[in-house]
């Protein structure tokens, strides 16, 4: 139980404006700060010979080839930012309806999580897991009479992680939201010897127009088209709903939990870390890049601080961290201010 607030003292005796009135005494009553080791940041790669392309609906964030992706994730590390999420762009003739790709020890994803690992051991490294990018529909499992087939996906499921966790990710992120996946996965994860590999549950993870970008980014968009993820990810109408997958998702052996899309979402964010009490992540998604990237290239809003405000959001709402496209950029001015 909190306790009450002792009776304050009426205006004129309170101002609260006193505490406002210098930045010194700002910076010293702040409640919350946002740090680089808050960020994540995600990042595409693409099996391209150019070191990058644009993404027309992200402006300002690339498909990256692996070369470059090296590269950037060392500029990552040196501003100090922690981890990396990595999401492949896979070429068209390997989509296929099952998504075979995604359990080939050499697909994209594999190779560019062996390439950062090899120059940046200290760098952590997260892969999705679920089979959007390599379904030619662009579903996250396998289709069965025209439904996303739970148990049979979860399979899969473990495959990839086994081979994204032996091409050495740090922490396996199933993003798939089928049913009993944390369990199976961390299953699978122990049996072939991964112990510590860490899980980052998309735990609650809504059905968003916000992700309209990202399938863009990843190739997926025109196949699922008009289609929804509505028969697996959450209805945004509910709140209860994502604490029951927080807790079935930490029951299962998830190690961190995240909630998606973030802004929109902020109430579930604070009420997973005030029900549960470990770490809780947000996702700062492609859709709400854009509207910020968008708005500040029409000289709408100004970028920096919308995202420096943006993210400290996060924190406030109770985020141990944020995954954000931002996260170079945000690391940057946040070393500027500091230096
Ligand atoms: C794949 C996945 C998606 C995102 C992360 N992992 C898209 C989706 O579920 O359709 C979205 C990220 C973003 O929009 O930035 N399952």
């Amino acid at each position: 139980m909190m306790r009450e607030n002792p009776p304050a003292a009426a205006f004129p005796r309170t101002r609260l404006r006193r505490n406002r009135r210098h930045p010194w005494l700002r910076r010293l009553v702040a409640e919350n700060t946002l740090t680089t080791a808050d960020l994540i940041w995600p990042a595409f790669v693409h099996d391209g010979k150019e070191p990058t392309a644009e993404i027309p609906s992200m402006p300002g964030v690339h498909r990256l080839s692996i070369a470059r992706l090296v590269a950037e994730a060392g500029t990552a590390m040196s501003l100090g930012i922690p981890a990396i999420a990595i999401f492949p762009v896979t070429p068209e003739g390997l989509k296929s309806p099952d998504g075979d790709e995604a359990l080939n020890p050499d697909n994209l994803v594999c190779r560019a999580t062996r390439a950062v690992k090899a120059a940046h051991p200290a760098l952590g490294v997260i892969c999705d897991v679920a089979l959007d990018p390599y379904t030619d529909h662009g579903h996250d499992g396998v289709i069965r009479k025209g439904y996303v087939a739970n148990d049979e996906t979860v399979e899969r499921l473990c495959g990839q992680a086994i081979v994204q966790a032996r091409a050495g990710c740090d922490v396996i992120a199933p993003s798939d939201m089928m049913d009993g996946r944390v369990g199976a996965v961390r299953g699978a994860l122990d049996a072939a010897g991964f112990i510590d590999v860490a899980i980052l549950s998309y735990a609650a993870k809504y059905a968003s127009a916000f992700y309209g970008p990202f399938r863009d980014a990843v190739g997926s968009a025109k196949a699922i088209g008009t289609g929804d993820k509505r028969t697996y990810q959450m209805d945004p109408a509910n709140g209860d709903e994502a604490l029951r997958e927080v807790a079935l998702d930490i029951a299962e052996g998830a190690d961190m939990v995240m909630v998606k899309p973030g802004l929109p979402y902020l109430d579930i964010v604070r009420r997973v870390k005030d029900a549960f009490h470990l770490p809780t992540y947000a996702y700062q998604v492609s859709g709400e890049y854009a509207m910020l990237a968008a708005a500040a290239e029409r000289g709408w809003l100004e970028r920096e601080r919308v995202v420096l405000e943006t993210l400290l959001g996060f924190k406030r709402a109770g985020a141990d961290g944020i995954l954000t496209y931002f996260a170079l950029e945000a690391a940057r001015i946040l070393a500027h201010h500091q230096g």
